[in-house]
C-alpha cells in the first residue's frame, strides 16, 4: 500500500483512528477528517511521530456542502486519492419507536446514512476519472438485525449495506470496489450509551470469543478490504462479531 492515499471520515477516534494508524503503518498517506479538531490533531501527531504522513480537515459528514468542499480540497492538495473509508457515525438516543422524536430519528439518519450517500457521490466522481479505487463503508451488525431501542440506527445501517451493494454493482466495471464491515460491539466511545448489563450479557452469553472487539481489529479488517489482497471481494458486508451469529 506504499504511496497510496486514504481518506477517512470520523478519523479522530475509535475505528476511524485505528484504521488510519493501520493504513499509515502499511505505507499509506492518510487524510483524517472529523468534527473534533483536538482529537484529529492528536491522531495526526501520533501517526507523524511514528513516521507516517497525515493531513487533517474538519468535516461534518451530515452536510453535503461540507462533504463536497472537503473532498475537492483534499483532491486538489493530494492530486489523487486511492482509498475511502466512510466511518463517521453516531448511536443516537436509545429509545423505543413510540417514544422516539423525529429529531432523534432524523439526526441518526442524517449522520449515519445520508452521509454515506453524500460521501459516495463525491468519491465516485473522483474515482471514475482516476480509473478506479476502493471504498469501505462502516455499517454494523445492526445493519443485519433489529436493535432494541435503536430502530433509527438499525434502519440507517441496513441502508448503508443497501447502498454499498448498489454501488458495487454500479461501479465494478469501472474498477471501483465497494464493501462494508458489520461489527458487533467494539470497545470505543460509542458503546458508552449502551447499558453495562447488556454489554456484559452479550459478552458472556452471546459472543463465542467471550469478549467485545477492538477498534484495531476493525482497522485491520478495513485495511484488508482496501488492499489488493481482497481484489475479488466486492459488494460484501463483512460480519465481524466474534462468532455471535454463527449458530
Ligand atoms: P467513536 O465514537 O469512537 O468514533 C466516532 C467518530 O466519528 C468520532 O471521532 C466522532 O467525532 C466522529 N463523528 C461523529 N459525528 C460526526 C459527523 N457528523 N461528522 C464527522 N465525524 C463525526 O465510535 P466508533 O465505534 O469508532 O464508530 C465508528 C463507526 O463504527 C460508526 O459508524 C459506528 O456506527 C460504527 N460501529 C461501531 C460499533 C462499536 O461497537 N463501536 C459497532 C458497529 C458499528
Amino acid at each position: 500500500m506504499k504511496d497510496k492515499i486514504a481518506f477517512i471520515t470520523g478519523a479522530a477516534k475509535g475505528i476511524g483512528r485505528a484504521t488510519a494508524v493501520a493504513l499509515s503503518t502499511s505505507g499509506c498517506q492518510v487524510i483524517l477528517t472529523d468534527i473534533d479538531q483536538n482529537a484529529l490533531d492528536q491522531t495526526k501527531n501520533e501517526i507523524e511521530n511514528a513516521g507516517g504522513k497525515a493531513t487533517t480537515y474538519l468535516l461534518d459528514v451530515s452536510s453535503q456542502e461540507q462533504v463536497n468542499a472537503v473532498h475537492q480540497k483534499a483532491l486538489k492538495e493530494h492530486q489523487h486519492i486511492d482509498y475511502f473509508v466512510n466511518n463517521a457515525g453516531i448511536g443516537g438516543v436509545l429509545t423505543p419507536i413510540h417514544l422516539m422524536t423525529a429529531e432523534n430519528w432524523n439526526n441518526v439518519i442524517n449522520v449515519d446514512l445520508n452521509s454515506i450517500f453524500y460521501c459516495l457521490h463525491a468519491q465516485i466522481n473522483i474515482l471514475l476519472p482516476q480509473g478506479g479505487g476502493n471504498i469501505v463503508n462502516v455499517a454494523s451488525l445492526a445493519g443485519k438485525k433489529g436493535v432494541m431501542a435503536g430502530s433509527h440506527y438499525s434502519a440507517a445501517k441496513h441502508g448503508v449495506i443497501g447502498i454499498t451493494k448498489s454501488a458495487a454493482i454500479e461501479y465494478g466495471a469501472h474498477n471501483i470496489r465497494v464493501n462494508a464491515i458489520c461489527p458487533s460491539f467494539l470497545e470505543t466511545d460509542i458503546i458508552q450509551a449502551v447499558p453495562q448489563q447488556i454489554l456484559d450479557f452479550v459478552k458472556q452469553h452471546r459472543v463465542p470469543l467471550k469478549r467485545h472487539g477492538k477498534a484495531e481489529e476493525a482497522g485491520e479488517t478495513i485495511k484488508w478490504l482496501l488492499s489488493d489482497q481482497s481484489s475479488f471481494v466486492n459488494g460484501h458486508a463483512l460480519v465481524m462479531d466474534g462468532g455471535m451469529n454463527a449458530g
